[in-house]
C-alpha cells in the first residue's frame, strides 16, 4: 500500500504530466496556425506521450491500492514567439519536470518505498531522453538561423515523428 504522502505526491504528478500535454498541445495549435504542420505533428505526438506518462502514475497508484484524485489543470500559455523560443520553453519545462521526478524519488527513498523507486527509475531515464530531444532541436534551430528554407526542411523532418 502506498503511503498517503507518496499517493498525494503522485496524484500531483498526474496533474503535472497532463499539464505538460496541455502545454505541448497549445504549442501544436501555434504551429498549426503558423503553417508548420510538421512541428505541429511533433508537438501532438509529444502531448500524447505526456498523457501516457500521466497514465503510468494513474495505473501505479491503483496497482498499489491507492486512490487516484484528479486536480485542476492550469491553462497553458497561448502566445508564442519564434520556433526557437518555443523549443527553449519546452526544454526549460522538461528540466522542471526532471526536478519533480527527482523530488518524487527522494520522497520514495525517505519512505523506504522500494517498488516506487523501481517505478520512478523509468521516469528518471525518460527525462534524460526528454531533455536530450528538446536540446537537440534547439541546436538544430540555431543552425537554421533565419533561413525559412531550413525551417521548412526541419518542418518536413518533424512530420516523420512516430509515437511509441
Ligand atoms: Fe512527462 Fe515530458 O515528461
Amino acid at each position: 500500500m502506498l503511503s498517503k504522502t507518496m499517493q498525494d505526491a503522485m496524484n500531483e504528478q498526474i496533474k503535472n504530466e497532463l499539464y505538460s500535454a496541455y502545454l505541448y498541445l497549445s504549442m501544436a495549435t501555434h504551429f498549426e496556425s503558423a503553417n508548420l504542420p510538421g512541428f505541429a505533428h511533433w508537438m501532438k505526438i509529444q502531448a500524447t506521450e505526456e498523457v501516457k506518462h500521466s497514465m503510468k502514475f494513474f495505473e501505479y497508484i491503483v496497482d498499489r491500492g491507492g486512490k487516484v484524485s484528479l486536480k485542476a489543470i492550469d491553462q497553458p500559455p497561448a502566445d508564442f514567439k519564434t520556433t526557437l523560443d518555443i523549443f527553449k520553453m519546452a526544454y526549460k519545462h522538461e528540466q522542471k519536470v526532471t526536478g519533480m521526478i527527482h523530488k518524487l524519488y527522494e520522497l520514495s527513498l525517505k519512505e523506504n518505498d522500494y517498488p516506487t523507486q523501481v517505478m520512478l527509475q523509468w521516469f528518471i531515464k525518460e527525462q534524460v531522453e526528454e531533455e536530450k530531444s528538446a536540446e537537440g532541436i534547439i541546436e538544430q534551430l540555431k543552425m537554421a538561423g533565419d533561413s525559412s528554407a531550413a525551417l521548412l526542411m526541419a518542418d518536413r523532418q518533424f512530420a516523420q515523428r512516430k509515437g511509441d
